[in-house]
């Protein structure tokens, strides 16, 4: 019998591979450095036959290809956001979908620490200054920013993610956490982070340094926007390590012109990888590649779950019918 065909979208680490192709005939266009972008018909062109994708954030997989491809029986991202799945359509194709949660976890949450800090004390925007050549004195405002500790702190989304940055800011910073959240943290958890539960409103009002951690969803399209802007002291950040399209980007540059709030972080754009134009101008934002997951312990930790997901779903491996983290469930068993 013929081994299964499986599609990996993305550059992937050498080891997953050589992992895969134990059990799959394994079609990795993009090898170990590659790049390719996949347009709707070059996905569904390439995926003809494939029993399973193994994604990241992208590509989107929708009903269309679904439709295409009718030899898919699982979509397994590296990712833990997966607003690029459709998974009401998965589901109704009986597709099994997986993500990739908890091993990013404190990665990303460090990240998003190191960047509200980064924004805050200004550093990439001095840095950029010293390179150019520009640093001839000491003024006793030369850069001077924000204070980080003791500030209050707060969080959009009180997810896994965001209560590790909670922890980071309660515990190593001293500083009071203030959150919104859809759904209220337990009492004992709350009382651990020293957090507490406002409304979407006072937060914007009262955060010092705003970080922005919730899923991405057209519930959550354009959350923070002129008018929520508007509601921020003139001496706060932002910070957005969730997902571009939380926060309306062209509105933060007016922001950030205008010095509405002093200065912004942002790993994630709306359109990525363009970015707004007008983010490439304001000098008071620190710009970084959506990367807030990338240390190399965690990028291979992230592809080994999602190699451990396509496995198990395909009926393999040592969790064989029971991938570790199944979006829907439901749809199990696969279709043979
Ligand atoms: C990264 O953005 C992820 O969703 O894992």
């Amino acid at each position: 019998m013929s081994r299964p065909r499986i599609l990996v979208t993305i550059p992937m680490f050498a080891e997953v591979l050589a992992r895969l192709g134990e059990r799959f005939e394994v079609d990795a266009p993009c090898g170990t450095a590659d790049h390719i972008d996949w347009t709707p018909a070059t996905l569904a062109g390439r995926a003809q036959g494939a029993a399973s994708l193994l994604v990241a954030g992208t590509p989107r997989i929708d009903a269309a290809l679904l439709a295409a491809c009718p030899s898919l029986r699982a979509v397994c991202s590296m990712a833990v956001g997966h607003n690029n799945i459709d998974l009401a359509a998965c589901t109704a194709a009986g597709v099994l979908v997986s993500n990739a949660p908890d091993v990013l976890t404190e990665t990303t949450a460090d990240f998003g620490f190191a960047l509200m800090m980064a924004t805050a004390r200004r550093i990439t925007e001095s840095e950029h200054f010293l390179r150019a050549g520009r640093w001839t004195h000491w003024s006793y405002d030369l850069f001077a920013g924000a204070d980080v500790h003791g500030a209050t702190l707060g969080v959009l989304g009180m997810g896994r993610i965001g209560q590790a940055i909670a922890r980071r800011g309660a515990l190593g910073f001293g500083m009071p956490v203030i959150y919104h959240n859809r759904s209220r943290l337990a009492a004992d958890i709350e009382q651990q982070l020293g957090a507490r539960w406002v409304g979407k409103d006072e937060l914007l009002q009262r955060a010092d340094h705003l970080v922005i951690v919730v899923p991405y969803s057209p519930a959550s399209h354009h959350l923070v926007g002129a008018a929520e802007l508007a509601l921020m002291k003139p001496t706060a950040t932002l910070t957005n390590v969730a997902r571009g399209g939380v926060v309306d980007d062209a509105a933060l540059a007016v922001a950030l012109r205008e010095r509405r709030i002093a200065a912004a972080g942002l790993d994630v754009f709306e359109g990525e990888p363009t970015v707004h134009p007008d983010l490439l101008t304001v000098p008071n934002v620190v710009l970084t590649p959506h990367i807030a997951s990338a240390s190399m312990p965690t990028r291979g930790a992230l592809a080994e779950l999602a190699a451990s997901n396509l496995l198990a779903a395909l009926g393999q491996g040592a969790d064989a019918g029971r991938p570790p983290t199944a979006l829907n469930p439901e749809v199990l068993p696969l279709r043979a």
